[in-house]
């Protein structure tokens, strides 16, 4: 297979879930590219279709209730679209690995912090000899002291538990990091914290990140490209930049207006160099 595929490349993806009351097409002929070391952004409205579309390209969505009904979903090149529990096993963490919101519904409970990202290494980074020492330097990665090794994530808090989390995702050595929400649930310093660790590892390590997020703000400081959904439909991409300074949906120019209202409010943004919508408002 070409060294030169998407790490991963959605083409046309259609998602319905069974509901409670009948079939809902959570992902309508959605496509999308994210290359080696890009940084890229999915944005919209609740219920659009975010975390779907990241569930579907870690093969993370509930087996009798979900499906892929139409589409193609491709991993450096490989067509994983029909792939089964089995052959995702082997798959999930590298290339890709994923951060979610919620941090506790994926660390285990009742193991060690420190044994999670070693089971982590151990299933998915065959060159590490010595996987205490690995455990080591991921913790130090995140800037998580040396003693979380010991820790359950009950002991943790709500930022530190998200920094396990990237600790045991990136104990897999991905190289695209999909990050659903990742600081949504944290304080406003932490979100920054957590940020700016998100941004100096992509650099050190040249991970390429797909970042599910409602703020736009952090999106025009972290994402060179961006694609925004409506109930179902990638209703525009391009480059962030361009996108936001000139939305060529009216949905999107919405959501534009309203997070450059958000931030005159509090004035979080104030470092965005320029301005970053010319529409309306
Ligand atoms: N397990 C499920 N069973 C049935 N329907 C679901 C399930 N998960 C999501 N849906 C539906 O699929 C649609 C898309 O949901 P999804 O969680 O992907 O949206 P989202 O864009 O991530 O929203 P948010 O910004 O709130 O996280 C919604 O209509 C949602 O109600
Ligand atoms: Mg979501």
């Amino acid at each position: 297979m070409s060294t030169t595929a998407p790490l991963l490349q959605i083409e046309a993806l259609s998602i319905e879930y069974q509901g409670q009351s009948g079939v809902v097409r959570a992902v309508h002929e959605a496509s999308l590219v994210v290359r080696e070391g890009e940084s890229v952004a999915l944005v919209g409205e609740s219920g659009s279709g975010k975390s779907t579309v990241a569930r579907a390209a870690l093969g993370l969505l509930p087996p009798r209730t979900a499906g892929i009904v139409a589409g193609r979903l491709l991993i450096e090149g490989h067509d994983v679209t029909r792939y089964t529990e089995r052959q995702w096993e082997g798959l999930r963490g590298n290339p890709v690995a994923m951060v979610f919101q919620d941090p506790l519904s994926f660390l285990n409970p009742v193991m060690r912090v420190g044994r999670q990202i070693a089971e982590s290494v151990q299933r998915h980074d065959r060159a590490a000899h010595d996987v205490k020492a690995r455990v080591a330097e991921l913790l130090d990665l995140v800037r998580l002291p040396a003693g979380t090794m010991r820790s359950y994530p009950h002991e943790l808090s709500g930022g530190m538990r998200q920094r396990a989390l990237l600790a045991v995702a990136l104990g897999c050595r991905p190289k695209l990091l999909l990050a659903d929400e990742p600081t949504t649930a944290l304080d406003v310093t932490t979100q920054a914290e957590m940020l700016a660790l998100l941004r100096d590892l992509r650099q050190r390590l040249g991970m390429a990140m797909l970042l599910i997020s409602h703020d736009l703000g952090v999106v025009w400081e972290e994402c060179e490209r961006v694609y925004v959904m409506l109930r179902s439909r990638i209703v525009e991409s391009g480059i962030t930049r361009e996108v936001f300074r000139s939305p060529a949906h009216a949905y999107t120019a919405g959501l534009i207006r309203a997070a450059r209202a958000a931030r005159d409010a509090d004035g979080r943004f104030e470092t965005i160099e320029g301005d970053y919508a010319t529409t309306g408002g």
